[in-house]
Formats: C-alpha cells, sequence, structure tokens
C-alpha cells in the first residue's frame, strides 16, 4: 500500500500523516458512480478533511459527507483530543464537506468556526441554526494555533459562492476545497502513489469549474505566488508530487484556447441552424451573408444536422454572438438546437449577443421558446427573433440580410439605435 496506513491493528480507521503537523483524517466512498446528480466518476470518490496541530490548539479543516461521519470521527480522534480544538475551517459548505460538521460542533463546542463572508446566510439556510456562531473572513484573514497559522484566501464561486482557500503558510499547504480535486477513490492517498487519475482531474475541472473560468483565474492570482509543498484537495489524491503542475494546468483550462486566432477588434458571430425542408437554411444564409458585410466581425455558419453539438462548446464559449435558427415542429424548437443549448451548462454566457430566427407554417413557437431560453442563459437578445412563414421570399430574403447585418453591428457597437414607435407597441 504504498506505506499508507489507514487502520490501526484493531481496525479502527486511523489519521494519516502529511507532515509532523498534519493530518488527513478525510473518508472513502468507493461506490459511489454518480456525484450530484451530473458527474460520473468510474471508481468513487473521497472526502478530504484535514487536522493541523499547533503550539496553541488544533484546527479542523473541512469534514465529511454525513454517512461518512464514523471513519472522520475515528481519524480525528486518533490524534487530537475533542477538547483541543479550538478553530473549524469550512472552505465549503456544500453538504458533502459539512455532513459531520453539527456533531463535530457539539463534540468541540469551543471551536470558532471560520467560514467565508458569502457562507455567512447559506449556512444558516444548510443547518437550521440560528444560535451558531462563526467568524467570517476574507483575503488578508488569519488564525493563529501558536507556531502554526492558517491564512484565508477569498476564492468565492469555485464552484459555490461561499468557496475559499486555506493556506498553512508554515506548513506551504493549501487546503484548496473542491479546487484541484477531483472524484477519484484510491486509498494510497498521494498523487504518486495512486493510479491514473488524470483524466478524473480533468473531468472535475470540465463539469464543476469550468463555468467559473473567470473566478478561477481570479483565484490563480492568488494561489499562484505561494510556496507549496503539497495542495490538499477535499475530493481525491493530495497533490504532494509537483503540486505547481496541477496549478499551472489549472491556468492552462482557464486561459482562451482561440487567443491566437483572432485580431484585438475583432468579434466573433456564430450561426448555427437547422432545417428539414431548407427554409431556414435559406435564412441562415441570408442572415450570414448580412453579417459579413461588417468588417471587424468573424461569421461562421454552421449546419446542426446530424452533427455533434459537444465540438461547438469550445467555440461558443469564446464566442461574443450567438444566434440560431430552428423550424418550428409539433409547436417547438427541434432537439439538435436543445440539445446545443442544454451542452452550454458548462460554460459561461452572460452578455454575449443572441439571436433566434425560423421558419414556420402556422403558429411558429419555435423562435420564441428559443428567445426565452437564450435569455435564461443570461445573453443580451437585443434584436426580436425573426420568423418566417414557410418560403422565404425575396424580401423576406432581404429582411434576413438586414437582420444579420444589425447583429454584426450590434457586436462592434455600430448599429444605431432604433427609435420606438409607440403605435408599434400597441
Ligand atoms: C412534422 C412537422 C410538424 C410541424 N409542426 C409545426 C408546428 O407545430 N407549428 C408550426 O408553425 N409549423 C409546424 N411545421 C411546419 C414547419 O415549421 C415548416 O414546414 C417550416 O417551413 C420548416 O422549415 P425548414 O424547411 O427550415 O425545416 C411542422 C412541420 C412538420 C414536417
Ligand atoms: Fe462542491
Ligand atoms: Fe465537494
Amino acid at each position: 500500500m504504498n506505506g499508507v496506513k489507514l487502520e490501526g491493528d484493531d481496525g479502527t480507521p486511523i489519521a494519516v500523516p502529511l507532515s509532523e503537523r498534519v493530518h488527513w483524517v478525510g473518508a472513502f466512498d468507493p461506490n459511489l458512480r454518480i456525484f450530484d446528480i451530473i458527474l460520473k466518476t468510474a471508481n468513487g470518490t473521497s472526502y478530504n478533511a484535514y487536522v493541523i496541530r499547533g503550539s496553541d490548539g488544533v484546527a479542523v479543516i473541512d469534514t465529511v459527507k454525513e454517512g461518512f461521519a464514523g471513519d472522520f470521527f475515528a481519524r480525528l480522534e486518533s490524534v487530537a483530543a475533542y477538547s483541543e480544538i479550538k478553530v473549524i475551517v469550512l472552505n465549503h459548505l456544500e453538504p458533502d464537506h459539512t455532513g459531520a460538521l453539527p456533531e463535530l460542533m457539539r463534540r468541540a463546542p469551543q471551536a470558532q468556526l471560520f467560514i467565508s463572508q458569502k457562507a455567512q446566510t447559506m449556512l444558516k439556510g444548510l443547518l437550521k441554526q440560528d444560535t451558531l456562531s462563526f467568524t467570517p473572513v476574507v483575503t488578508g484573514d488569519s488564525v493563529s494555533l501558536g507556531d502554526r497559522s492558517l491564512e484565508f484566501l477569498h476564492t468565492p464561486y469555485l464552484h459555490w459562492p461561499d468557496t475559499q482557500c486555506t493556506y498553512a503558510p508554515e506548513e506551504k499547504m493549501l487546503f484548496s476545497g473542491d479546487v484541484f480535486g477531483c472524484h477519484f477513490c484510491d486509498k494510497r492517498l498521494f498523487n504518486d502513489s495512486v493510479g491514473d487519475f488524470r483524466f478524473s482531474f480533468e473531468y472535475y475541472y470540465a463539469h464543476i469549474m469550468r463555468p467559473f473560468k473567470e473566478y478561477v483565474v481570479r483565484a490563480l492570482e492568488l494561489i499562484e505566488p505561494l510556496p507549496l509543498t503539497l495542495i490538499a484537495p477535499t475530493h481525491g489524491p493530495i497533490l504532494r508530487d509537483r503540486p505547481q503542475h496541477y496549478i499551472q494546468r489549472y491556468r492552462q483550462l482557464s486561459s482562451p484556447a482561440l487567443h491566437n486566432e483572432l485580431s484585438p477588434n475583432q468579434k466573433t458571430l456564430l450561426i448555427f441552424y437547422i432545417s428539414s425542408y431548407g427554409n431556414t437554411r435559406r435564412m441562415a444564409e441570408a442572415i450570414y451573408q448580412g453579417a459579413m458585410q461588417v468588417e471587424d466581425v468573424r461569421v461562421s455558419l454552421y449546419d446542426l444536422e446530424g452533427g455533434e453539438v459537444g465540438p461547438f462548446v469550445d467555440l461558443i464559449e469564446e464566442a461574443d454572438g450567438l444566434v440560431l435558427g430552428t423550424p418550428t415542429i409539433n409547436g417547438d424548437a427541434v432537439k439538435p438546437i436543445w440539445d446545443l443549448l442544454s451542452s452550454l451548462a458548462v460554460v459561461n454566457l452572460k452578455n454575449k449577443l443572441g439571436g433566434v430566427f425560423g421558419s414556420y407554417g402556422w403558429t411558429g413557437e419555435g423562435v420564441r421558446l428559443v428567445e426565452d431560453r437564450l435569455r435564461g442563459l443570461k445573453l443580451r437578445v437585443p434584436i426580436p427573433g425573426l420568423r418566417v412563414k414557410l418560403i422565404p421570399t425575396d424580401d423576406e430574403i432581404l429582411e434576413c440580410t438586414a437582420f444579420g447585418l444589425e447583429l454584426a453591428q450590434e457586436l462592434t457597437g455600430a448599429r444605431l439605435s432604433k427609435v420606438i414607435n409607440f403605435a408599434d407597441l400597441a
């Protein structure tokens, strides 16, 4: 087992040292296959919690999921008495890390709870206790344990509003919460001993951290300068071998992939459509022609028929505008459009330009439904969706061209604001 002793001679779970003063007191969940509904794991996960001992008290950093509290408390008891616990830090309030908190606080009532500012209201919502006392902390705040201390880093939205990281400067260890974690269960515990978990690390980033890339970048500004012996996340292997490698990987994953493609002033507009009889396609082509008239907008046109939507997610993430064309079939937009939209849950679309168009036969709900969805995804949709009844006429094709032109001008800021005619609104 590469030297990791997880149980005492009598079979009781025991803590695993990371250094003389720091121990892992987590639990393994090898049978888990789906986490939080959306995440698959091929071999389970771990809930990592840590204990750090200073000359003036003990701190517990994070806890475990409720059903795993037995292992957590047994490990904790193997290195500290409850009466010694002076500090409890919660880097993240999701129940997989706070499940054992109420019982821990019952056993160590003297301990002071440290949470991020954004965690304050969440803590009440989760524990349903109004009387709980805690200290909210921000970057720059720290707590002393005598010859050891903990410094807090405000790293929100990784992946909840409340998340933070905690740094132990004397140990040069970062307790990172879900950041740098992954769902991978391996009792050898350390990244230089466990099986190949690279896919898990990438998968976790792609599904959990990717929507919050901008916050990853801000967190990295705080984390990159830290001297580190290891990173101790709340799931998966403890990263003691080349911890900087994982920081660099987060930096790469959160940097734009297309940054060499575009000149600084160029905007990108992506048009996706699907069409059964070619009517929506004719509209798409005219919109494409119209948009291409605007200099400094790089326009692309894609037919979703038979195509996988996966490869487009990267493109859309970095595009400035997204235009979708769909016919109305049975009172709805068609499935490839919805598939494309649902695959965008992992990217941040806020404030991108959106536009919708499509041909219809009699009711034409598809365009409006997609428009509503784009607004729901926080795109701005300044130009109302364009609908054409069945085959577009020459005039309607011109309308499409104008629609494309206006959308592209929206991106460059060249679109003239229209005077609203109140008669039109009546
Ligand atoms: C199976 C089927 C169901 C349809 N359902 C609707 C509908 O509910 N409402 C509507 O306005 N048009 C409906 N239509 C008409 C299409 O929206 C119309 O033919 C449109 O021009 C097709 O555009 P496309 O050639 O781009 O696919 C339906 C067409 C088909 C073939
Ligand atoms: Fe989480
Ligand atoms: Fe978690």
